[in-house]
């Protein structure tokens, strides 16, 4: 069984202090200025005003003034910098002439959307200690904006209204248990008076849920639990009861069961349905979590809600009891398409299990479910039952087992998009594997361990990123491009014909929609993970996105991705036609070491556990494979670091370079396991 302690500190909301810097804001004169030049384009079409530009996330500009035969004279119309190191995955939303777009560590910047100058900056003060919490990065995704407020959620699990004007803050709610390693790293979506938000820490162990705040007062009026806390009741709602018979009793109660709404949500005003995807279990493996099976409902689900009450209307499960961190919290896309010659209402999505579904939207009913990727963990989707058929290769209980998708997933939380042009969904896929095995002390980390990977696999291998465009009606791949190494970003499409996608060497690529030729590229020397946007001010049609790598990658720089050879200074980048040259990265002083941790250690009993500590505790900063990411490569560390280590891990002394103390999670035994670790693995010095 696993037991992943959790970290007990309590973090005081009032003793944080918030900063909230303004330049020039409320104040007319820096405001941008207001349309001078007539367009043609109506209104709704100008602005990116959500998240998925519309409620029901399709990604698809219908501006044209950038089309297919004129691509290739974009260039710089200006670009801000993010103040940071690490991963952007924001989509800025552009409403009114102003861009509202968060950087690392929840911070918002508000630009005005045609000059590039920050009008205000706001600093929600996160601890760095949170940086632990987190599996992927001290990553954002972006805000919302409604009736003249901005709202954002925390990494440390607040949500926070600003007046979107000046910045200045409205209100502030703590949304999670402070004792436990919940994040937020999604974008909130509001519904009607509602802000929406759910939450991250599945692989920590939490119990997942998501929750609709007031958005005048912030005051919290429903909670949706996705799982059980046991199968007794009391239940918090009623669904709870029904997901509590596809659960063990004695199921690991104590470890929260999982489930976090971390990204997706949608929304369709006509039915008032909110749909939001849930994520993995907790701890991985059912047969761990719910020793005797179930499918442990709301585990991997789309759930379609109504956002007046917080009650289900009707749920999907993508993948019943699941076993491989296959979160069905990918990006959903509501379209009408023509579904056997009618028009029908569709919601599609592309989870991490690697089939891509398409529903109808009001009932929930599966109309298709389609191998996007390599996905050796199910034969097929049986449409009468609406369940996967497993392969024998799925179970791990007793037998590793090499299994596609990846625990990265098939797809991840890169957004695709859907061309009302084309009829295509352009999916920033991968296509990975994880070595799932039985005996592991934490799934979590150690199933990734390359060494066992390659017992199993012919050769190396890691994994590549794809983009895929699939047609829903006929459920196949149109056209796919290859990417020369692991590491997506967001997609977006537009009425001028074009797919557009940045990549982790650093180019921004943009293609035609319909044959996937690559028309032009940009170089840029800044790993892109982040999606673009279109939008329009006084006539003139820009693309914007944010450069910056890391997130769930970041720990894997590997040869050919822009970080391992130049400076990874996030940046907001806004393209125009006639544009400048946009401004390359600097390369870095030193580049980083290609990896050297092919070779085998052996480890004494105490390196042995001190390896599994780093593991659990490290890795996911400092790399678990032995690649060097964007953190320091401890194998390369300083030997006064390592004989200090107490100082750095303990005492603190580098929190405020994001460093997080571990005091009162390692015990002295684990310190100095975790020393004799780092000096069996040392290398280079
Ligand atoms: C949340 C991310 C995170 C985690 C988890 C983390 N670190 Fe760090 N670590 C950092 C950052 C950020 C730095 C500072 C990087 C810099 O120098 O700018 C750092 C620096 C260090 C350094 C000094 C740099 C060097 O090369 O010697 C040591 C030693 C270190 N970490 C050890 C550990 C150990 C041991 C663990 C696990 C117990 C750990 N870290 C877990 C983020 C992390």
């Amino acid at each position: 069984m696993i037991h992943l302690s959790v970290r007990a500190t309590t973090y005081l909301i009032g003793s944080l202090a918030i900063a909230v810097s303004i330049s020039g804001c409320g104040n007319e004169a820096a405001r941008p200025a207001g349309s001078a030049i007539e367009s043609s384009t109506p209104a709704a079409d100008r602005d990116w005003p959500l998240h998925g530009r519309i409620d029901g996330e399709d990604r698809f500009s219908p501006l044209k003034q950038i089309h297919t035969g004129n691509v290739g004279d974009l260039g710089l119309a200006w670009e801000v910098p993010m103040e940071s190191q690490r991963g952007l995955e924001a989509t800025p939303i552009v409403v009114d002439g102003v861009m509202y777009v968060t950087s690392t560590w929840s911070r918002v910047f508000a630009v005005d959307a045609k000059s590039g100058n920050v009008l205000w900056k706001y600093d929600p003060q996160v601890p760095r200690e949170w940086g632990q919490r987190g599996c992927c990065d001290v990553v954002n995704r972006g805000v919302a904006i409604a009736n003249g407020r901005l709202f954002v959620g925390t990494f440390d699990g607040r949500l926070v209204a600003l007046d979107k004007d000046s910045g200045e803050e409205l209100w502030v709610t703590n949304t999670i248990d402070r004792d436990k390693p919940y994040t937020i790293t999604g974008a909130p979506r509001v519904v009607g008076n509602k802000v929406i938000i759910g939450n991250g820490g599945a692989d920590y162990m939490v119990r997942g849920y998501f929750s609709a705040y007031d958005a005048v007062s912030g005051e919290l009026q429903w909670r949706f639990y996705t799982v059980p806390k046991n199968t007794t009741g009391p239940f918090e709602h009623p669904e709870l009861e029904e997901a509590a018979k596809t659960w063990d009793p004695n199921s690991t109660w104590d470890l929260g069961g999982g489930g976090t709404a971390w990204d997706s949500m949608a929304y369709d005003a006509d039915l008032n349905l909110l749909y939001v995807g849930t994520g993995n279990g907790a701890p991985w493996p059912r047969f761990q979590r719910s020793p005797s099976g179930g499918d442990n409902l709301y585990l991997s689900s789309i759930l379609a809600l109504n956002p007046d009450t917080g009650r289900l209307v009707w749920h999907y499960q993508t993948t019943p009891g699941d076993s491989w961190d296959y979160t069905a919290t990918q990006h959903m896309i509501l379209a009408e398409i023509q579904w056997q010659g009618e028009p029908r209402k569709v919601l599609m999505q592309a989870p991490k299990n690697g089939f891509f579904y398409v529903l109808d939207r009001a009932t929930g009913e599966l109309l298709a479910a389609n191998k996007f990727v390599r996905a050796t963990w199910a034969t097929h989707v049986d449409l009468t039952t609406g369940r996967p058929v497993f392969t024998d290769t799925a179970d791990y209980s007793e037998k590793a087992n090499v299994i596609f998708p990846a625990t990265l997933g098939g797809h991840n939380w890169h957004p695709m998009s859907y061309s009302q042009q084309t009829g295509l969904v352009y999916i920033p896929a991968q296509d990975t594997a994880t070595y799932f095995a039985p005996d592991r002390l934490s799934i979590l980390t150690e199933s990734m361990h390359r060494a066992d990977m390659e017992t199993l696999l012919p050769e190396p291998w890691l994994g590549f990123a794809v983009l895929v465009a699939w047609n829903p009606v006929t459920r196949g791949i149109e056209w796919k491009v290859p990417y020369p190494t692991l590491g997506n970003a967001g997609v977006l499409s537009t009425a001028g014909g074009l797919v557009v996608q940045g990549d982790a060497q650093g180019f921004m690529n943009f293609y035609d929609a319909t044959s996937g030729e690559r028309l032009h590229r940009i170089p840029t020397r800044t790993g892109i993970i982040a999606p673009p946007v279109a939008y329009e001010i006084d006539g003139e049609q820009y693309i914007a996105f944010l450069a910056g790598w890391g997130g769930a990658l970041f720990v894997l720089t590997e040869q050919g991705t822009a970080a391992r050879n130049y400076q990874n200074n996030g940046r907001l980048i806004a393209l125009k036609l006639g544009g400048g040259e946009v401004p390359l990265a600097a390369p870095l002083a030193n580049p980083k070491p290609l990896p050297a941790g092919e070779q085998v250690v052996m480890l004494s009993p105490e390196a042995t556990r001190g390896r599994m500590t780093y593991m659990i505790r490290c890795g996911a900063c400092h790399g678990w494979f032995g690649q060097t990411g964007l953190m320091p490569d401890l194998r390369t560390s300083p030997q006064s670091n390592i004989d200090n280590l107490e100082a750095i891990v303990i005492d603190g002394s580098l929190v405020p370079l994001g460093m997080p103390s571990f005091a009162g999670v390692l015990s002295d035994t684990e310190v100095a396991d975790l020393k004799t670790y780092l000096n069996a693995v040392r290398v280079g010095q």
